[in-house]
């Protein structure tokens, strides 16, 4: 049996390590704008391709400053008694954390979009809600990117053992898959009483 203590940590360190994700996931709310990605264009059935919520400051800001702030996280579990102590795992060695941050950043605003794709087809407005698709397109494209990311820096022997696989165990996953919906509607909640969103979802 775990105890508390353990569950505790499971818990604690599978959010930890999708912080880049959620973080690229949140950040396009201040720094997106502009062009969108699909340029206005639309599908056979009329609709817009992904609409005026994917742009492209969005898409390509968002992982890099993502993955910049993960230097901070990366410091923290290197540095401190969290990491040191409590086991808070780093991304990996310098530079490749900052590429798998980079990688699973991505992914998810990736993901992002090609949800907003799927609800375009399925004639969903944009920012009309759809559970739980919205709360799940970004864990998803965050985390087959970063399986990808870690398939590659193993084959080429930059990383070794595969670090995806080191750090995102099956607990962690489950963890991962089961409490980002919950957590990522409370904060849209947040956000929407901050004035940031316009709709709590
Ligand atoms: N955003 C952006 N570029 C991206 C992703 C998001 O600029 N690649 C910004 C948009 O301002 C968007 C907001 O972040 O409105 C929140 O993203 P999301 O909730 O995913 O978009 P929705 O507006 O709800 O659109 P959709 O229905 O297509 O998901
Ligand atoms: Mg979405």
């Amino acid at each position: 049996m775990w105890s508390a203590g353990e569950w505790a940590l499971l818990v604690l360190t599978a959010l930890w390590l999708m912080l880049p994700a959620y973080l690229s996931n949140m950040l396009p709310v201040f720094v997106g704008g502009g062009p969108p990605i699909d340029l206005g264009r639309t599908w056979k059935d009329g609709k817009r391709l992904l609409g005026d919520g994917k742009t492209w400051r969005g898409l390509l800001l968002a992982p890099l400053l993502a993955a910049g702030l993960t230097y901070f996280l990366q410091w923290v579990a290197l540095n401190t008694k969290w990491g040191l102590e409590w086991g808070f795992p780093s991304w990996g060695p310098s530079p490749w954390w900052f590429v798998l941050a980079y990688a699973m950043g991505l992914g998810a605003l990736v993901g992002d979009a090609f949800e907003s794709f799927v609800k375009r087809r399925t004639g969903r407005d944009r920012g009309e809600k759809w559970f739980p698709w919205d709360q799940l397109d970004f864990i998803l494209g965050a985390l087959l990117f970063g399986a990808i990311t870690g398939l590659i820096l193993s084959a080429t022997g930059a990383v070794e053992p595969n670090i995806f696989e080191s750090l995102f165990t099956f607990p962690r996953l489950a963890v991962i898959l089961l409490l980002t919906p919950a957590l990522h509607l409370l904060v849209n909640w947040l956000g929407f009483k901050l004035g940031l969103k316009d709709v709590p979802w």
